[in-house]
């Protein structure tokens, strides 16, 4: 070893010990031609000092010393002078009178800064091309021990319920997760692609019809969409499957690995109910708007759309009139909003896939202020008021139009309020199951279904005989699991008979080449098929809610930026022509 400890660990009982220490000069001043450097490793900081009186020569040689350089110092432990200990700094109570100090690399001025008091806001472009000088700001590497703690704690805890981890390969055939798959071309069979896995969701599948029974892997999956806040081309799944099992199992192990998790490795977070809601998908889309509604405050969308048919205001009426639906929120002591904060949540709502968005402010009880109420007349006004239970002061948001595009912009809409109002706690995590999803997304998509989750997904004892007469009205056995507004999880139980899986591929409208793509598949169902399901909570999502960070990229070693580059390795990149055609790949415009 290089040295004898950590930048973490002396303390004054190891004063007079002969020490060695190795790391970066994160900090350089010079005190009246005696030189403190605050030497960094992964551990902490430790003060080292260089006394002209007492050592000429490495005083000399420290002189020369810049931020980031490595260096190794040796030296005698010494107790700080009373006034100088640092109680802020785990070795705040030494200091090291170095003797022997060795350059062991020179850096160039670092890109930014990482001195915690002179830091500013730098770019996030700068930080990513240089990810491996960010990695060594505390903060960063605190979220990569929390997601180290948070792996190593599932595993544990999945390997003494009898879980076997398995590796499923990353070079696969295209998966129907429903985004663009990355293609692999290859030299052995030029014209073929490999596909990376969306997820390992048909190998998870056949390992349980190969009988492991209980399975888990920490799995990369890989998708071609747009990055975005909580996406990204490359994430990792802690991807589960059991056998024999019904869906109550699945969710209780998640409900128990997850809450043990947050309390050893996230003590300050408090899970909002224990235990977790598991809500209804149409509750939670009428109530919310959304399938993943951040569940730490109350405020709830109310169907007005009976009492608004044939109404006087005619954007209500005309959206009841052609099948929509008119929906209202009632923000809570919200009349104190500025005529601008007002304007400003019409425009979001817009910038949401509003027209409009009507509003009364419930000033008291006998005096409404809208733009509306002229409209509605005063009588059905204060039906509305009474249906909302608003109290004076509060403001109650309307939304008119297409069941969907209210949905859309009135869940925007609640979880803006939600902000404004400060009706979020940011300790509190609300975690909860959505389930009882249809079976399809909602209308057909060129005359066929599209499957909710995905096709494998088994429907629900009682709705099966629905597939046969009105498929769309089919729900199914998936489960999402949703905190604080993201979907950070996502299963179901599978259908494990091949007769059904063919009905349902039938349904989403395959032809029979595209059978043909699943029939390594449907071969696989011929051969002894336990019932089975399982779960994929989206890791970097996980940690991005628990950590309250602002995007996943932050959970992240190495993230891609928005339009999918890493910028630390300069990938993507143009390949030598050689290897173009070897692979039989000729390139065109796009
Ligand atoms: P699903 O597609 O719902 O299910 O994904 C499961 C979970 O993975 C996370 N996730 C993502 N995280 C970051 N970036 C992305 N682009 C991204 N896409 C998904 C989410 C999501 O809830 N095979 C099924 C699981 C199963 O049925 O067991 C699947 O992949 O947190
Ligand atoms: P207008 O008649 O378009 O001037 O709209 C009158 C009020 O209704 C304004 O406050 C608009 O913001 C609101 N509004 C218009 N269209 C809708 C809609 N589809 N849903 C809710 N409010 C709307």
């Amino acid at each position: 070893m290089l040295r004898t400890h950590t930048c973490g660990e002396l303390k004054k009982k190891n004063v007079n010990e002969e020490i060695t220490l190795a790391g970066w000069v994160h900090r350089w001043r010079d005190h009246g031609g005696v030189i403190f450097i605050d030497l960094r490793d992964r551990y902490g900081l430790t003060q080292i000092k260089f006394d002209p009186e007492l050592n000429k020569k490495t005083h000399c040689l420290a002189e020369k010393l810049r931020s980031e350089w490595v260096i190794k110092a040796t030296g005698k432990v010494v107790a700080r002078p009373g006034n100088m200990i640092n109680s802020k700094l785990k070795t705040g109570e030494i200091e090291i009178e170095v003797n022997e100090l060795e350059v062991l690399s020179q850096s160039k001025t670092p890109p930014f800064e990482l001195e915690e008091e002179k830091k500013i806001e730098v770019r996030e472009e700068l930080r990513m091309k240089y990810r491996y000088i960010d990695i060594r700001k505390s903060e960063i590497k605190e979220i990569l021990m929390k997601r180290h703690e948070f792996i190593s704690f599932v595993r544990d805890y999945l390997n003494k319920k009898d879980f076997i981890e398995v590796e499923t390969p990353a070079l696969t055939k295209s998966t129907p997760e429903g985004a663009r798959d990355f293609l692999v071309p290859n030299r052995l069979h030029p014209g073929e692609f490999y596909a990376l896995p969306q997820s390992p969701q048909q190998y998870k599948q056949l390992l349980m019809i190969g009988g492991l029974d209980r399975y888990y892997q920490i799995a990369k999956c890989f998708r071609d969409e747009d990055t975005r806040g909580d996406r990204q081309a490359e994430f990792t799944q802690l991807d589960i499957e059991m056998s024999f099992v019904k869906q109550n199992d699945i969710l209780e192990l998640t409900e128990d690995m997850f809450t043990k998790a947050i309390k050893q490795i996230f003590p300050e977070k408090k899970i909002m109910k224990s235990p977790w809601p598991r809500l209804d998908y149409d509750e939670v889309m009428l109530k919310y708007g959304i399938d993943k509604p951040d569940l730490r405050f109350d405020l709830e969308i109310k169907d007005i759309t009976k009492l608004m048919k044939g109404c006087d205001f005619k954007v209500f009426a005309d959206a009841v009139d052609k099948g929509g639906v008119v929906r209202a929120i009632r923000a809570p002591k919200a009349a104190k909003f500025t005529r601008k904060e007002i304007d400003n949540l019409i425009s979001f709502a817009q910038d949401h896939g509003a027209k409009g968005l009507a509003y009364i402010v419930v000033k008291n009880e006998n005096e409404l202020q809208s733009p509306i109420v002229k409209f509605l007349g005063d009588k059905l006004a204060g039906e509305i008021v009474k249906e909302m239970q608003a109290k004076s002061g509060d403001i109650i948001f309307f939304g008119a139009d297409k069941e969907l595009v209210v949905c859309e912009y009135l869940s925007a809409v609640r979880q803006e309020l939600g902000r404004k109002l400060g009706l979020i706690d940011e300790n509190l995590i609300a975690l909860a199951f959505i389930i009882n999803f249809p079976l399809f997304e909602p209308g057909l998509q060129d005359g066929h279904y599209a499957p909710g989750h995905h096709m494998f997904t088994q429907p629900q004892e009682a709705d099966i005989k629905k597939l046969k007469t009105e498929p769309g009205k089919a729900r199914s056995y998936q489960h999402d699991l949703v905190a604080n507004g993201y979907e950070i999880g996502g299963g179901s139980i599978r259908i494990h008979d091949a007769k059904l899986q063919q009905q349902i591929f039938d349904l989403i409208g395959f032809d029979e080449k595209k059978k043909q793509e699943f029939s390594h598949f449907l071969r696989a169902f011929q051969y002894g098929v336990p019932p089975h399901g399982g779960i994929a909570p989206g890791l970097d999502r996980v940690l991005m809610v628990l950590m309250n960070l602002n995007s996943i990229r932050d959970t992240m070693a190495f993230p891609k930026t928005g339009d999918g580059r890493d910028l630390a390795m300069e990938a993507p990149s143009e390949v030598e022509e050689d290897q173009l055609k070897e692979l039989g790949i000729k390139l065109r415009k796009v």
